[in-house]
């Protein structure tokens, strides 16, 4: 067998930081686990801006294709904030999620023990949760054509288009009920079915694969809009919540929210599967770049080490390895380790993120 193979595209801001951390895991698993990759390091974003002029070049993309599976850190940072729309340090992000065809993006929001006191809701509204977003994420308002900025008469028109296609829902919904029948077997799909066409055929569509091929999986459909309430109020309703591009970004962000910091989750992105029966995958940390801490050792590692857990999973049939990373971070927040994002008021003095590292790879040696 071939050595798999790992692109790691560490991106802006903290992503470089925490993305080391993920390296020394990735060199744990060959030492201590024969599980070695072949990993190689490119630019993105606004880093790939500073050096060739462009977000993602071609060669970097081409790379992307052919690799087992990407882990990217995170693209941004307001030094890019005047440059073209179209050399934007997201445009990288975008490009690749697009090219590679990566329409079903997964965000667990999960509620670690340890952090259940940490969530801005009461402890009981969160403790225990496990859900799973699955965010259509290469269509939708984001791509959709005409877009752009036009001038009308004497004043400016912003255009952006949702748009559809039957066999892109149908894709995306697939994903959900498969995931869901692998766990509690339960599907909410979110639109707007009562405001817009694209929201009628999305409920449709997913009623339709629903009763073709997964009758054995309970459906229920929200407005999103409702959706965004009853996830405040009773997250712990949801199992899998499959969504549109532009609802899954806010709803994940206000699932991750929940469990008391974007500095905690994963995700990962898969398309169709590849010659090889991989499928085209990007694993990555849900939050941003957070420049206003980037460069200083505080950024919490711990979404970025659990993006590469689920690279475990879903690409490498490691679900066994996967296990033992989770368990090592659920070991390390059990024994009251923080970094500056989990420390509330009166916190305690917070780790770096290399002591996270530090601690992370402890608690792998003990899992021996
Ligand atoms: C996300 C981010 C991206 C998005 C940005 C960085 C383009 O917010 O992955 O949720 O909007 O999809
Ligand atoms: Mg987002």
């Amino acid at each position: 067998m071939t050595t798999p193979s790992l692109l790691i595209l560490a991106g802006d801001g903290i992503g470089p930081e925490v993305m080391a951390q993920v390296r020394r895991i990735i060199d744990w698993f060959g030492d201590k686990r024969d599980l070695k990759f072949e990993v190689s390091e490119d630019l993105v974003g606004g880093a790939a801006y500073d050096a060739h002029g462009t977000p993602l070049t071609d060669a970097t993309m081409a790379r992307a294709q052919e690799v087992d599976a990407v882990l990217l850190g995170a693209v941004g940072g307001p030094k890019y904030d005047d440059l073209d729309f179209s050399v934007k340090p997201e445009r990288g992000l975008l490009r690749l999620r697009k090219e590679m065809d990566l329409y079903a993006n997964l965000r667990p929001a999960q509620c670690f023990d340890a952090l259940a006191d940490f969530s801005s809701l009461k402890s009981d509204v969160v403790a225990g949760l496990d859900i799973m977003i699955v965010r259509e994420l290469t269509s939708g308002i984001y791509f959709g054509e005409p877009r752009g900025i036009i001038h009308e008469g004497n004043e400016r028109v912003g255009i952006n288009t949702q748009r559809y296609t039957e066999s892109e829902i149908a894709r995306v919904a697939r994903s959900a009920f498969e995931l869901a029948r692998r766990r509690s077997n339960k599907v909410c799909s979110m639109e707007k079915a009562n405001v817009m066409e694209s929201g009628v055929l999305w409920r449709q569509v997913v009623t339709e694969i629903h009763a073709a091929e997964y009758p054995d999986v309970e459906l229920s459909h929200m407005y999103a809009d409702a959706g965004a309430m009853q996830l405040c109020r009773w997250p712990k309703q949801f199992d899998v919540i499959v969504t549109d591009n532009l609802f899954g970004d806010m709803l994940s962000d206000m699932a991750a929210m929940l469990t008391g910091s974007l500095g905690m989750l994963p995700s990962a992105s898969l398309g169709a599967p590849m010659a090889n029966g991989r499928p085209k995958a990007l694993y990555e940390p849900v939050h941003g770049s957070a420049p206003d801490i980037a460069g200083q050792g505080k950024a919490n590692p711990i979404a970025c080490v659990l993006s590469f857990a689920m690279a475990l999973r879903y690409s490498f049939d490691a679900g066994a390895e996967a296990d033992r990373v989770e368990a090592a971070v659920q070991q390390v927040l059990a024994d009251g380790l923080r970094t500056a994002d989990l420390i509330g008021e009166e916190g305690r003095a917070p780790v770096s993120t290399t002591e996270m590292g530090d601690a992370i790879l402890a608690a792998l040696d003990e899992s021996l």
